[in-house]
């Protein structure tokens, strides 16, 4: 057993378990030294590579859990779409004229170096540390697939949502078997936890998130959590928390907006939450972060949580900041 799946069971810590959203990334010095000789792509198809950069994390600030190095979006390739990843722009993405149409992924055959980053990784963690898979939820992969890139308001995918649901429901089920495939690979691989980062799940009407989505997220949750706990995130979901609800999710992640307070009246006071502080008081200063962990070990009293920030590490964060962050979430009080 370790500390965060402890709390995942429901059980209360004296002392949160602690991670960080994209903490294994740009923030961390090694992590820049060695992305100057590989190209990230690279990097997420290398087993050392991966598991290197997946105990970066674990190595330099002692957190409690190690994210998998890897990408949302690492999958499309392998149903035949494009992808690159452009400095400072983000990922482009290669769609052929009937983008709608694609194959299930196979993740053992077509993910092979990436199965075994995990399972090298998962070799190499230490004792009492939790290795945590993830894959994106259908409808943010398809809000970058959609757009062929980060977009603002996602018109391609939400036209084809109100314009051709059927369509819209095909292509989120495909997605979410290739999720699901992905996900159930990574814990016959040594993931103990799954995250769906479903970041862009708040754009959607909540007519729509009932109706088309709640039933995708629902299959692919069932099944994932046969296997391991499952966590899932999103920014500004509190408006679904009625829908989140019927999910089997184990813990739900908090943005930083959203409240405990809010969450517990829904989902129950034993319930695990994980979350939330923001990720730009680690530019600000040190006390500005004692603060901020003080008022949300508070907030989540003496309930199940996983302390982690409401989005990803930002790359200019000092990393004696984020030090500073984990130390004040380990001091009693
Ligand atoms: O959390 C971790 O440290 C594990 C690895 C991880 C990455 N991306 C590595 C990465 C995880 C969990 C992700 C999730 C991810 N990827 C999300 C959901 C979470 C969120 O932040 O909202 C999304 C939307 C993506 C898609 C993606 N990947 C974008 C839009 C970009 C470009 C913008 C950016 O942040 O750079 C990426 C690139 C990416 N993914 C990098 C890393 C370390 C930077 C690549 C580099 O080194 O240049």
């Amino acid at each position: 057993m370790t500390l965060m799946l402890d709390v995942l069971q429901g059980r209360r810590a004296g002392v949160p378990p602690v991670w960080f959203m994209r903490q294994a990334g740009r923030f961390l010095p090694e992590y820049r030294a060695l992305r100057e000789r590989h190209p990230f792509l690279t990097m997420c198809h290398d087993p050392g590579l991966i598991a290197e950069t997946t105990l970066m994390p674990v190595r330099r600030l002692d957190v409690d859990a190690a994210i998998f190095f890897s990408d949302i979006l690492i999958f499309l390739p392998a149903l035949g779409f494009g992808l690159e990843f452009k400095e400072g722009e983000g990922p482009v993405i290669g769609k052929p004229a009937r983008w709608t149409d694609f194959p299930a992924l196979d993740p053992e055959k077509q993910l092979k170096g990436v199965l075994e980053g995990m399972r090298q990784t998962r070799a190499a963690l230490p004792q009492g540390k939790t290795l945590i898979g993830f894959a994106g939820g259908p409808w943010t992969i398809l809000s970058y697939l959609a757009e062929g890139g980060s977009s603002r308001n996602f018109e391609t995918a939400k036209a084809l949502l109100f314009g051709e649901p059927e369509t819209f429901v095909k292509v989120l089920d495909r997605l979410g078997e290739s999720v699901l495939r992905f996900l159930q690979a990574q814990q016959a691989s040594g993931a103990q936890v799954v995250q769906i980062f479903d970041t862009w799940a708040g754009t959607l009407p909540f007519a729509h998130y009932e109706r088309y989505y709640l039933p995708v997220l629902h299959r692919i949750v069932e099944a994932a959590a046969r296997a391991t706990p499952v966590i899932y995130f999103g920014l500004n979901l509190t408006p679904y928390y009625p829908l989140i609800r019927e999910l089997p999710i184990t813990a739900l992640g908090l943005d930083t907006p959203a409240s405990f307070a809010r969450a517990r009246e829904v989902f129950g006071s034993a319930f695990p939450l994980q979350g939330n502080l923001d990720p730009t008081v680690l530019l600000a200063s040190d006390t500005a972060v004692e603060e901020e962990v003080r008022r949300i070990k508070a907030e989540a009293g003496p309930n199940p949580h996983i302390f982690n920030l409401g989005h990803g590490v930002l790359p200019p964060t000092p990393v004696g900041r984020a030090a500073t962050a984990i130390r004040a979430v380990r001091r009693a009080g």
